[in-house]
């Protein structure tokens, strides 16, 4: 339907054409127009800003970011308390400016909502900003929504990834159709760009009367058309409280976009007031000036550009499957990563781990220093469990860990980008590796109370068991402040879903392996308590838990710490380097305290919440001797299969294949 404005708004209108904003209420029929907007005309959280030539910027480019941009009052929607919700009617000019326009973003949309305090857990990516994976759909959210959407979601059964769709509390749309519009002149349907940088303008209006939703959009120059994109039915009431706040939502994910309001209308009970196009701010500029005429250079430009894209294309290809979709928000592109590390570069090589290379990263816009660990793999077994472990473990917030932000994949290759620890790992300093000092007392105990901290979380606070199997003074990072912060998660898990029916997988350091790994092959938390025992004693003693002495005898630490506790000079074991600057208490508990976790029966060790107990001397550990612990760690692990490691190298390896039955 064409619009019409009641007289006296024309009027009014024409009172405010010097400002950018006219708004006023007659009763209950509020009404609004702004053609750029000022400082204060909304209200504003995350990424949104209000730019200084008047446009609404709900994204600025950086990545997983999210943003909204609310009308300052509330607005009543119901005609009496309890009542129906009216009729109501908006418009608004936006664009998308994506870095890439063959490559989608993610969407924006217009919101009706109770509150204009959105859920700090509403998440960016394909949820908008508007709610998270549990609460989406939930009644409870009393939300009215029409989504300008650029990714295809298959759980939200999106149409495309270029579409207007109107939803009600959550993500799924109730009517959806391609972004375009009918053509006045011949009634045939055009396609829209939502991504194409320019503005285009959206009409929505609530019909009170048959609970008719009817959304219509056109390009700028294009008067609203009469034929709407899409109609629905649906009864408002109900959905929309008494009284709720009008706004934008939009959030990004990790293609750099912006998301543009450039001018709004609103109107109870009425049609929405027109948006005076002339006066609307500009955009910024994105990409290269368009050609004036094809000739013959740009044909040329055009084949070049083409072979270019394609060239890059096959660069940058990544490996997609649709059960990725959900983490969607924790997908890198790898383009940003290959720009972060400029193209994996030797000179910004950390280290080579059993698992990979790691490269410190600055990622592009957010400019975030980050590591970026490049793990081959080609097996899709496992994947999916693996990045979902990976995602989840991205949202555990413990100060003793170090962050996973995210992954990315390609055919063969896996990346997963963690938050940089400036420090480096702990096996440097207790080496004197790469010229770093040797750690105080002070600092190393800090650290392992740190990390028993964090595998008590992840063990017992965490919602679900998550068992590390890699712990190792290597992977243990060192932030800042010199907390010990535990890192290189799930990727042991990973390797760990590779089932050859010949051989089962022993996965871990060898030296930090509990003994039952090398026939039941099967990682529980006090196999992690295991490892955490020989990490206690690595970091007392500074000495590896396998030690060669010589070109063909090993000797376990486990079984010198026991020989010089029976001779009663158990301290003598305590790392020289310290120079006898420790605290003694402390330095026994830890000795023996990592002999009980690292004890050979998995029932013997203690749980890392006595572990815990038994560090804040909460409990006094249980009376040993020397000859209730005494055990040969070397006979044990030979008697289980490792022999043929440790009689090897005594590296750390990623995976080893020990021979079913072959103990
Ligand atoms: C974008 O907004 C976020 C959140 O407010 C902010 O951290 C970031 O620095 C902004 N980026 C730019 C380029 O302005
Ligand atoms: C409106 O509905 C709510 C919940 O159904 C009820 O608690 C409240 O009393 C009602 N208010 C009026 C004025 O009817
Ligand atoms: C909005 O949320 C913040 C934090 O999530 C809270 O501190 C504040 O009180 C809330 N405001 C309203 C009006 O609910
Ligand atoms: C819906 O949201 C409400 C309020 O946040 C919550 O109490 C309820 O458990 C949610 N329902 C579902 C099915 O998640
Ligand atoms: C518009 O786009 C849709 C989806 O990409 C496509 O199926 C349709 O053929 C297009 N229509 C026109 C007229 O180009
Ligand atoms: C919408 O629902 C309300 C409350 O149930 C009802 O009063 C109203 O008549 C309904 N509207 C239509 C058009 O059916
Ligand atoms: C740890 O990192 C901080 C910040 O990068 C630095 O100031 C400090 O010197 C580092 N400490 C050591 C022991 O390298
Ligand atoms: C390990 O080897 C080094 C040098 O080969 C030696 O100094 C040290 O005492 C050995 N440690 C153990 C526990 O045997």
């Amino acid at each position: 339907m064409p619009s019409k404005i009641k007289p006296v708004s024309m009027l009014l209108q024409l009172l405010f054409l010097s400002l950018n904003l006219a708004a006023f209420t007659s009763g209950d029929d509020h009404q609004f127009f702004y053609s750029a907007f000022s400082e204060n005309d909304l209200v504003v959280d995350g990424a949104t800003t209000i730019t200084s030539n008047g446009l609404l910027e709900l994204t600025n480019g950086t990545d997983q970011q999210k943003g909204h941009a609310f009308y300052p009052t509330p607005l009543r929607f119901a005609r009496s308390p309890n009542g129906t919700v009216q009729s109501f009617s908006t418009s608004f000019v936006f664009a998308i400016l994506s870095v890439y326009t063959d490559l989608s973003a993610h969407g924006m949309a217009f919101v009706v909502a109770p509150s204009r305090n959105f859920s700090s857990a509403a998440l960016p990516g394909q949820f908008l900003g508007l709610t998270d994976i549990q609460n989406n759909g939930n009644v409870s959210n009393h939300f009215f929504v029409v989504e300008l959407d650029t990714i295809q979601n298959k759980e939200f059964n999106d149409l495309n990834a270029n579409h207007a769709g109107a939803n009600v509390n959550g993500l799924k749309s109730l009517e959806s159709y391609y972004a375009g519009y009918y053509s006045d002149e011949d009634g045939k349907f055009r396609n829209l760009s939502l991504i194409s940088r320019e503005a285009m303008q959206v009409w929505i209006d609530y019909d009170d009367k048959v609970s008719g939703i009817t959304v219509t959009m056109a390009p700028l120059k294009v008067a609203r058309p009469i034929k709407p994109l899409f109609t629905t039915t649906y009864n408002l009431t109900g959905v929309v409280t008494d009284v709720a706040y009008i706004g934008f939502s939009s959030a990004t994910g990790t293609i750099n976009t912006r998301h543009y309001v450039l001018g709004w209308s609103f109107s109870m009970n009425g049609p929405a007031p027109a948006i005076d196009i002339a006066r609307l701010p500009k955009l910024p500029r994105m990409g290269p000036k368009p050609r004036s005429k094809p000739t013959a250079a740009f044909v040329l430009t055009v084949g070049t550009a083409v072979f270019l894209l394609i060239r890059r294309h096959l660069k940058y290809a990544e490996l997609r499957e649709d059960w990725e979709v959900e983490f969607g928000p924790h997908r890198f592109s790898y383009k940003d990563l290959f720009y972060a590390t400029e193209g994996f570069k030797d000179k910004h090589l950390l280290g080579i781990g059993g698992f990979g290379r790691v490269y410190k990263g600055i990622l592009p816009v957010s400019k975030l220093e980050v590591a970026v660990k490049r793990v081959s793999h080609d097996s899709k077994q496992g994947m999916k469990e693996f990045i979902a472990e990976v995602v989840s473990i991205g949202h555990i917030q413990h100060r003793n860990l170090v962050r996973v932000l995210g992954y990315c994949r390609r055919r063969g290759e896996l990346f997963l980008v963690y938050e940089y620890m400036p420090n480096g790992s702990v096996d440097k300093y207790l080496y004197g590796k790469e010229g770093k000092p040797i750690l105080s007392w002070a600092n190393r105990w800090h650290i392992i109370k740190g990390i028993a901290s964090c595998l008590l979380y992840l063990h017992e606070e965490w919602e679900k068991v998550i068992i590390h199997r890699d712990i190792k003074p290597s992977n243990v990072l060192l932030d800042s402040d010199m907390n010990g912060r535990l890192g290189d998660f799930g990727l042991a898990r990973l390797y760990d879903h590779d089932t050859d029916p010949q051989t089962t997988h022993v996965v871990g350091t060898i030296g930090y392996l509990a003994p039952e790994l090398g026939h039941t092959s099967k990682a529980t938390p006090l196999t992690d308590v295991f490892a955490f025992g020989m990490f206690l004693l690595e970091v007392t003693c500074g000495q590896r838990p396998i030690n060669e002495t010589s070109q063909d005898s090993q000797c376990m630490l486990v079984d010198w710490v026991l020989e010089r506790w029976g001779s009663a000079s158990l301290l003598e074991t305590v790392d020289s380097r310290i120079e006898g600057n420790y605290n003694i208490d402390e330095a026994c508990l830890a000795l023996k305290l990592g002999l009980l976790c690292s004890h050979p029966f998995s029932n013997a060790r203690p749980t890392m919440r006595q572990v815990m107990q038994y560090l804040e001397g909460d409990t006094l550990l249980p009376g040993m001797t020397p000859t209730d612990m005494r055990f040969h760690m070397m006979a044990i692990m030979q008697n289980e299969g490792f022999e043929d490691y440790i009689t090897g190298s005594t590296a750390s390896i990623g995976t080893t294949s020990v021979l079913s039955g072959g103990r």
